[in-house]
Order: structure tokens, then C-alpha cells, then sequence
């Protein structure tokens, strides 16, 4: 197995295979307006343990720490609003959890 795949029985049943990092960043290139807009909403609807949401949160925390540094009222609320907007779905309880957690 590779860190795209914990099990075949995994990816049998659930369709489990992580995106690699490389692929993640390439594709929120695509829309890299939106990635680095902080108030953008993001659906992942099979977010896994959450590598194309933790990509665009980070995304958003750059603009959010190049703007706001000085005003860490500023800095607190836009960066509430950057994971506010985020939202995932997923089937597995452990991926859940790690999600949660990164
Ligand atoms: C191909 S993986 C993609 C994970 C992540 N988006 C990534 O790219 O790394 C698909 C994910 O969808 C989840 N999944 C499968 N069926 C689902 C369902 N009915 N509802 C929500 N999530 C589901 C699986 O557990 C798995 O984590």
C-alpha cells in the first residue's frame, strides 16, 4: 500500500483513494482566484480526511496573515470566516476525525 491507499478492502467499499499533494495543489491552481479568496464557500462532498479542504484553508490563511497582520481583531475574524466557508462530507468516522484534526 501507498499513502493513497490504506486497504483495498477500503478502497473496494468506499472508493477510498487519497488525492496526492502534487494533484491537489495543480487543481486548486485551476481556480486560484477562489482558493485565495477568504470568504469563498468550498463544498467537498467525499472529502476524505480532508487533503483538497486543508490545501484551500491554507490557501486562505496566507491572504488572511498578508492582510491582516497587523489587527489581531482583523486577523481572528477573517481567519473564522476562511474555515467557516469550508465544508466537507464524508462516510468514514476515522477520515471524520482526521479531517477534524488537520
Ligand atoms: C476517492 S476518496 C477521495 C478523498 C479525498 N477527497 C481526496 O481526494 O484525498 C473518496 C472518499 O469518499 C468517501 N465516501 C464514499 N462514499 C461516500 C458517501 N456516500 N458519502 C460521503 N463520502 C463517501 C470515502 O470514504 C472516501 O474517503
Amino acid at each position: 500500500m501507498n499513502n493513497q491507499v490504506k486497504s483495498k478492502k477500503r478502497v473496494a467499499e468506499h472508493g477510498e483513494v487519497f488525492t496526492n499533494p502534487r494533484e491537489v495543489s495543480a487543481m486548486c491552481d485551476m481556480v486560484i482566484q477562489e482558493t485565495e479568496r477568504v470568504d469563498s464557500r468550498f463544498l467537498e462532498p467525499a472529502c476524505g480526511d480532508g487533503n483538497f479542504l486543508i490545501e484551500i484553508l491554507k490557501r486562505k490563511l496566507n491572504i488572511v496573515r498578508k492582510k491582516y497582520q497587523k489587527s489581531i481583531y482583523d486577523y481572528e475574524r477573517f481567519s473564522l470566516l476562511a474555515i467557516g466557508s469550508l465544508y466537507g462530507v464524508e462516510l468514514l468516522e476515522d477520515n471524520v476525525i482526521a479531517c477534524r484534526e488537520r
